[in-house]
């Protein structure tokens, strides 16, 4: 089976469920989740029951739904409380003005509000009203109150509401809340504050103005490496190349097109970054002199695409890198390790990911990766198969006892 990097795989999540218009989108929140491989445990108040019926979170989570505080017998009931110590995180979605007030002042009057009082994990609370409820002054001293005390709000969007105004307090979209749960479950935050670099995807070198020269990179190791240092509590930017990939939420994100654009954008972000890992696929050439005009069929020149080289991105960040980590990413066909060696050198970087783009199941636009670390003093750290996002914690691990070995 192969390794999955996903925090929320495997663990425990209690999906709060309150009386707000916005329930429907609490089932796709569960099934976003269960997607990822949490066990989810949905607990619903009443006045969310009379919006859906519990029977479609029961499906959904393949789990009864705890609806009431009295349901069950005495010793099913002590167990539902019992749950609140054993469980990974608690988010709640929506979470209305009544929840948060209660949340926040201590009342413990409904199942969902009890729970909370005795929940030891990391709580995530999306709220969703219309905007004159979401500006009140007590709603506002009740969510700073719970984000003093810890709890991750899930700032709701701007947007048309229910009450047919357009305005704040529409949920945040599934991605965005679902994301907040994975990063309030990631422990240990161990690049708090360390300032990220990532560069991702393939480059577009122009051909003529509909025409380019690029290759296979689909950008989604990238995307992992920024969205596994987002949730270590890193502070991420992204520089990626044309991809079809959503930027993770909660990364600084910068789209460019051509080599000298990556290089740019690397440039401009040098200053204020600690640790640089560059896994865009650089196109090495570019089309000498592009046509300004599409080339016909029937022209000549379409049979001789003249190129030369574009600048070596990794090269020329490692000359101006200081005491910051440089990590670089190999892809190559054939002598892989021995190719590595020789980058790694000429790079002057701290560490060269390898992978064989050869292979069929791994590699350019895989959801898995097989990769090998290789160090500047000579460490070679073969590892197994697995999804990109446990690649890029792997990589991330390497990061934080690389920064560990510095000097300080
Ligand atoms: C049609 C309808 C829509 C509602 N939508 C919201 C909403 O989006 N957000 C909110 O905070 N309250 C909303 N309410 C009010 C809550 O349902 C009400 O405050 C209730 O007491 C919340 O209970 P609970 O927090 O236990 O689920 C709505 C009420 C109705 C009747």
């Amino acid at each position: 089976m192969t390794m999955r990097g996903d925090v929320l795989d495997g663990r425990a999540v209690a999906l709060g469920v309150t009386g707000g218009i916005a329930v429907y989108k609490a089932a796709e929140v569960l099934r976003e989740l269960t997607r990822r491989g949490a066990e989810v445990h949905v607990i619903m108040t009443a006045s969310a029951q009379r919006f859906v019926t519990p029977l479609v979170f029961e499906a959904l989570s393949h789990r009864p739904v705890i609806a009431d505080m009295w349901e069950g017998t005495p010793q099913q009931r002590i167990e539902h409380i019992e749950m609140a110590s054993r469980i990974d995180g608690l988010a709640v979605v929506p979470a209305t003005a009544n929840i948060i007030g209660k949340f926040a002042n201590g009342i413990a009057d409904d199942f969902l509000s009890t729970f909370y009082l005795a929940v030891q994990s990391p709580v995530v609370v999306a709220p969703a009203m219309n905007t004159a409820m979401l500006h009140h002054p007590a709603v506002r001293a009740n969510l700073r109150t719970l984000s003093e005390r810890g709890v991750v709000i899930v700032d709701p969007e701007v947007g048309e509401l229910a009450c047919e105004t357009i305005g704040e307090g529409k949920l945040a979209v599934v991605e965005v809340v679902v994301e907040h749960i994975a990063v309030a479950l990631t422990d240990p935050k161990d690049l708090a504050g360390v300032r990220v670099l990532v560069t991702a995807g393939p480059t577009e070198e122009p051909i003529d103005p509909v025409r380019v020269l690029t290759n296979r990179s689909s950008g989604k190791m990238g995307f992992a490496v920024a969205r596994a240092a987002h949730r270590r509590g890193a502070e991420v930017t992204l520089v990626s190349g044309p991809v079809a990939l959503e930027p993770p939420p909660g990364v600084g994100f910068v789209a460019v097109r051509t080599a000298d654009e990556m290089l740019q954008a690397c440039l401009k972000y040098l200053d204020e970054s600690d640790v640089i890992i560059k896994t865009a696929a650089v196109s090495d050439f570019r089309p000498t002199a592009p046509e300004v005009q599409k080339i016909k069929r029937a022209d000549r020149k379409a049979s001789t695409v003249e190129l030369q080289q574009n600048p070596d991105i990794l090269h020329i960040l490692s000359t101006r890198k200081g005491s910051r980590i440089t990590i670089g990413f190999v892809a190559e066909t054939e002598d892989v390790l021995a190719n590595a060696a020789v980058k790694l050198k000429a790079k002057d970087a701290d560490l060269m990911v390898v992978n064989d783009v050869s292979r069929p199941d791994i590699g350019f636009d895989h959801d898995d990766n097989q990769v090998t670390l290789c160090y500047a003093d000579g460490r070679v750290e073969p590892h197994e198969k697995m999804d990109k996002l446990a690649v890029a914690h792997t990589i991330l691990d390497a990061v934080v006892r690389l920064r560990g070995e510095r000097p300080s």
